[in-house]
């Protein structure tokens, strides 16, 4: 349902608080950092009051559903602090017509809505939602998608897109990545390189399928929790994420007993038409949107643990950057590259170690075969390097959280012959028992 707009603390500040920290309000810093921690320099009330909001449980009274996977972003991205990874593995599906994908759109996939509101009172209408069809009449392909950790990623989403492109150019032809260029659907107003329905490097989630974090928050509140919102991008409304999904996607509100979600039917309602807030350029995420998107780009970087010279993580890191195993190949950390830029509102120059290109890889058998309307195979079998920064404070592990096992999660790397990791699980595989605990050991530093 839409959200209905309450001017918080924090509207006017969008996500562009960066630099609006005073000497005495700003959160302490930052190589002794803990999980959870704001990147310097952020403004600690702030920060405090994007994340409450972020971890806060909404009800159909705000707009949740008529379907939906949870309540609030922070009961799935919870593990270590508010903002982690979590043990909520969502549940895709499709099938191959014409060997192409087809995310079965019309049954409401590809990502499966586990819960409807159920009955429901609107205007004293008594309403009835349902959820979508499970298991979808015809789907072949069926994958999970574990909850992956937000720290740091605001500093990856200020990079520029030629980053990504360098990085591909240094990795190994047989490995390389590819820069996975997708259409921006909600920009970051803060951001002049960034404009609705223009290409921007996609980085986030386990495809690397979104450019921006803002966007990956309209996208989460309305996909995650049935929350609806519009936008204000210099002063035109954006309605990317304004209409409503409802189970099966039918088609109108009559699966749900003819009950208004919207006064506008399939369009949100919210603020940007209400208080006609788009006039005269306004540049403004709907205020939730604005919160999600302060919060996650304020994160600072998971802190690894120094490694003794001499120590088993300082031979298995040997391991990690060897040209046999090639994990550094992909799990990238050039200093050159991750050094943030303000575009996005974040602070400029902190340098930092993802151990990630961003970049998607064919991982053959390892691949979820879940694409967009239309890719080949091949491109259903695309994953994006997953980040191994923070890995310590993770538990379940690859993109459908099948193992807690990092030496499993290395040997799962062999997807076969068209898998782009399997080299690297061979020659894991061949490493002597002490040289899998060395490089185990170094990361258990990240
Ligand atoms: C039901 C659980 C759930 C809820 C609720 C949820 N997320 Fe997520 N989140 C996930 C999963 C699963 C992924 C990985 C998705 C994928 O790539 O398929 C993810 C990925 C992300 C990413 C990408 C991170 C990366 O590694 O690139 C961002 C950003 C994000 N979520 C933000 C949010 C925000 C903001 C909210 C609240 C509006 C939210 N999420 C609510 C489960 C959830
Ligand atoms: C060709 C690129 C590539 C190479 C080389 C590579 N990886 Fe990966 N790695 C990936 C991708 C892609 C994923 C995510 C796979 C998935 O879950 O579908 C991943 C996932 C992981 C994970 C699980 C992380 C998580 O968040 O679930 C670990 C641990 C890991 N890699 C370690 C290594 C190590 C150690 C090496 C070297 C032996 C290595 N990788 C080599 C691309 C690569």
């Amino acid at each position: 349902m839409f959200k209905r707009t309450v001017k918080i603390l924090l509207a006017a500040t969008a996500i562009g608080a960066a630099g609006c920290g005073q000497a005495g309000d700003e959160v302490a810093s930052s190589e002794g950092a803990v999980l959870g921690d704001a990147l310097p320099g952020t403004n600690a009330a702030t920060f405090a009051a994007a994340r409450d909001n972020f971890a806060a449980s909404e009800g159909a009274p705000d707009g949740l559903g008529p379907i939906f996977n949870e309540h609030s972003c922070g009961a799935c991205h919870a593990n270590g602090a508010v903002g982690g990874a979590g043990q909520n593995v969502e549940r895709r599906y499709g099938r191959l017509s014409g060997g192409v994908f087809d995310p079965m759109a019309s049954t409401g996939g590809s990502l499966r809505q586990l819960f409807g509101l159920g009955g429901f009172n609107v205007g004293g209408l008594n309403c009835n939602s349902g959820t979508d069809a499970n298991p979808a009449p015809g789907a072949t392909i069926f994958a999970g998608r574990l909850t992956t950790p937000l720290f740091g990623l605001g500093l990856v989403d200020s990079l520029p897109d030629s980053r990504f492109d360098t990085l591909a150019s240094r990795e190994p032809a047989a490995i390389r990545g590819i820069v996975n260029r997708v259409s921006t659907a909600l920009p970051n107003p803060l951001d002049p390189s960034q404009t609705t329905g223009g290409t921007r490097v996609g980085r986030f989630g386990w495809k690397s399928g979104v450019p921006n974090l803002g966007q990956f928050s309209a996208d989460a509140y309305l996909n995650e929790m049935g929350i609806t919102t519009s936008s204000c991008i210099r002063g035109a409304r954006n309605n990317a994420f304004a209409t409503e999904n409802r189970a099966n996607r039918a088609g109108t509100n009559a699966i749900i007993n003819g009950c208004p979600d919207d006064q506008v039917p399939g369009i949100d309602d919210d603020f940007a038409a209400e208080e006609n807030e788009c006039a005269g350029g306004v540049n403004e995420l709907q205020d939730d949107v604005a919160n999600f998107t302060f919060f996650m780009a304020h994160l600072a970087a998971p802190p690894a643990l120094p490694i003794a010279a001499g120590s088993a993580a300082d031979r298995g890191r040997t391991l990690f950057n060897s040209a046999s195993l090639q994990c550094s190949g992909c799990h990238r950390s050039d200093a050159d590259i991750f050094v943030s830029t303000t575009a996005g509102g974040v602070q400029g120059g902190i340098v930092f170690a993802p151990y990630s290109d961003f970049l998607v890889h064919d991982m053959g058998t390892l691949g979820d075969g879940i694409g967009n309307a239309g890719d080949s195979v091949a491109v259903t079998r695309r994953m994006r390097t997953a980040p191994l920064w923070g890995l310590r404070s993770r538990n379940l592990l690859l993109h459908d959280g099948r193992t807690t096992d990092r030496g499993a999660a290395i040997a799962a790397h062999n997807g076969g012959a068209s898998g782009q990791g399997t080299p690297a699980a061979n020659a894991y595989n061949a490493l002597t028992t002490a040289q899998k605990s060395d490089l185990l050991a170094f990361l258990a530093t990240l």
